[in-house]
């Protein structure tokens, strides 16, 4: 049973589907898949997800919230992916605002409500693909980053876009590490302007956790995971391919473009498999994480192993 396309952003009727099987499942008592999970007549999100997830081996099963929210990557937290949820607990993102400006013709500072009020909230389910070799498959909420740029306009001059994510030392005790801060990162306008490029406010229907990147995180699905700025402050359009926070760490391991590429091997170690969590064994990686029908046009005549 396939219950989502892997390529695909989750149809509204797909949503609707769910729902009304979960009807039905409360109603009529739990059905296989259900006592398989959870017991419960009433299921959680994190039961609803599982039942969404539903699918033959081999193919993509969402992630359990607990792995999703307990395995990070946050480096202004912790380098330890398991230290970061219980570092960042009391992580303070309200007030918060985050400013959209350089070369555009509207430039905004927006609240976390404005955000909100202004932009349509949709589910969307992505896989994350790690430079590391791990993946998973989550249900993100968020909306398109083009809507975000259509409003700010940007001028003819604009080829970038760079992403600049909070730095407070008051909160963040991994900043003592010597690193490159802010945490940057960059796309080019066309690879922004992809659909797919999504900020990100929420998972499993939930506010996101500030482990996952509280309050606004970006998430491009068909990069590897570095790419997906968490806790976004500042959105510049410029001129110019901007630095990286990872790309100046160490420019031979982690380029700019940093697509999903089993045929490209990081200088360490190979990238054509990859471990879901919750899978034991490893899986083949796909290129551009398996969006390539939806980004591949963008890196025609390109040379992958060059701009890695
Ligand atoms: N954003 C910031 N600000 N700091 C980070 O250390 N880590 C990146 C990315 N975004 C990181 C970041 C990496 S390496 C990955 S794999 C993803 O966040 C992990 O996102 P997740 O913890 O929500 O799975």
């Amino acid at each position: 049973m396939k219950i989502f396309d892997k390529n695909e952003i989750t149809p509204e009727w797909l949503y609707m589907n769910r729902r009304q099987f979960l009807k039905t499942a409360a109603t009529f008592g739990a059905g296989s898949i259900l006592a398989a999970c959870a017991p419960g007549l009433t299921p959680t999100p994190e039961e609803e997800a599982m039942i969404v997830g539903e699918t033959t081996a081999g193919e993509d099963v969402l992630t359990p919230y607990e792995s999703i929210t307990n395995y990070n990557n946050y480096y202004e937290f912790s380098f330890s992916k398991e230290r970061v949820a219980p570092l960042s607990k009391d992580f303070k993102t309200d007030p918060w605002q985050v400013e959209i400006y350089g070369l555009v013709n509207n430039p905004q500072t927006l609240s976390m409500a404005d955000i909100l009020s202004q932009f349509p909230q949709e589910e969307r389910i992505y896989r994350l693909r790690c430079v590391e070799g791990w993946s998973m498959v989550i249900p993100w909420v968020g909306f398109s980053l083009s809507k975000l740029l259509d409003v700010v306009e940007p001028a003819p001059e604009a080829k970038y876009v760079r992403f600049e994510t909070l730095a407070d030392a008051k909160q963040m005790p991994g900043l003592q590490a010597n690193f490159p801060w802010p945490y940057q990162e960059g796309l080019r306008l066309d690879e922004a302007q992809n659909k797919l490029a999504t900020i990100v406010t929420g998972l499993y229907n939930k506010p996101l956790p500030p482990q996952d990147g509280a309050p606004i995180r970006l998430v491009v699905p068909w990069k590897y995971g570095f790419k997906s700025a968490k806790s976004l402050i500042k959105i510049e359009l410029v001129a110019e391919q901007p630095d990286t926070f990872w790309n100046t760490s160490a420019p031979n391991e982690y380029g700019f473009y940093a697509n999903v590429n089993p045929d490209v091997p990081h200088p360490r170690w190979f990238q054509d498999t990859e471990r879901r969590i919750g899978e034991l064994q490893r899986r083949p990686t796909l290129k551009f994480n398996g969006y390539e029908e939806e980004v591949g046009h963008l890196y025609e005549g390109m040379d992958l192993k060059t701009n890695y």
